[in-house]
């Protein structure tokens, strides 16, 4: 889905980008291909930095593999584009897995541990005009993304919904997710995929632009062959 998110309205020639949680690299990669310049790929999985060094490689694109924790490795960059899949299955346990496959899926009771992390940093992290791609399933809650993104500032909305199955680890969890009101019935099988498309505004928001705007709105009204002021931002 975030595949096709970028090759549908694809980043700038040369844009910087950052995966976070790469796994295979398969998203730095789709980013590369569109045309990004600098790709950044973090995970905490050495494992994972391998294998997106090779694939990479066998892709023919250039990505940078960094080991870490989320953002930690890219700490005071910025980017043009952030993309991530990120773990978002809701769990029992509330511990994230330290070590091994499950740190892939486990997200936490609500499974949004990391979701937050990432609706709480994107922001600092993204160029003006930059966009994060943030792929979840709606079980972690939309709207809780949503008004995370826009509490920061960032223009948020859900650009692919897709209908799916529950995969094997959520359906074997049906029943205690629906005991924790994520699943609206045990025997549910049915699961919404969400994109989230975040842009932080080209421009912050200028009291002195606005009041010049206001002055000549005024100026319009009150003296219709008066010229407007001329500005530049
Ligand atoms: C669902 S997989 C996504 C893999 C790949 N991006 C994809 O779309 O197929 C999540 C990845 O996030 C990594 N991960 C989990 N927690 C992380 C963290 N705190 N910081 C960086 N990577 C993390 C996991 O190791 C795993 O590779």
């Amino acid at each position: 889905m975030l595949v096709r998110c970028l090759r549908e309205e694809p980043p700038p020639a040369g844009a910087s980008a950052l995966d976070l949680g790469t796994g295979s690299g398969v998203l730095a990669i789709a980013a590369a291909q569109a045309g990004c310049g600098e790709v950044v790929a973090v995970d905490v999985s050495r494992r994972a930095l391998l294998a997106v060094r090779l694939n990479a490689r066998l892709n023919g694109v250039r990505v940078r593999a960094l080991h870490g924790d989320l953002f930690a490795p890219v700490a005071g960059q910025r980017f043009d584009l952030i993309v991530s899949n990120p773990p978002y299955v809701p769990s029992p346990q509330a511990e994230l897995p330290r070590r091994g496959l499950a740190r892939a899926w486990e997200a936490g009771h609500d499974g949004r541990d990391v979701l937050d992390r990432i609706c709480s940093q994107a922001d600092a992290y993204l160029r003006p005009g930059g966009r994060l791609l943030l792929v979840h399933s709606a079980l972690c809650g939309e709207t809780a993304t949503l008004s995370m993104l826009r509490e920061r500032g960032l223009h948020a909305e859900v650009a692919l919904r897709h209908q799916g199955e529950l995969g094997p680890i959520l359906r074997a969890r049906a029943p205690w997710l629906h005991q924790q009101g994520l699943l609206a019935h045990p025997a549910e099988r049915a699961e919404e995929m969400l994109v989230i498309k975040a842009e932080r505004p080209a421009k912050p928001p200028s009291p002195h632009r606005d009041a010049v705007q206001e002055a000549n709105r005024l100026r319009s009204c009150s003296l219709p062959s008066s010229p407007p002021l001329r500005l530049s931002f």
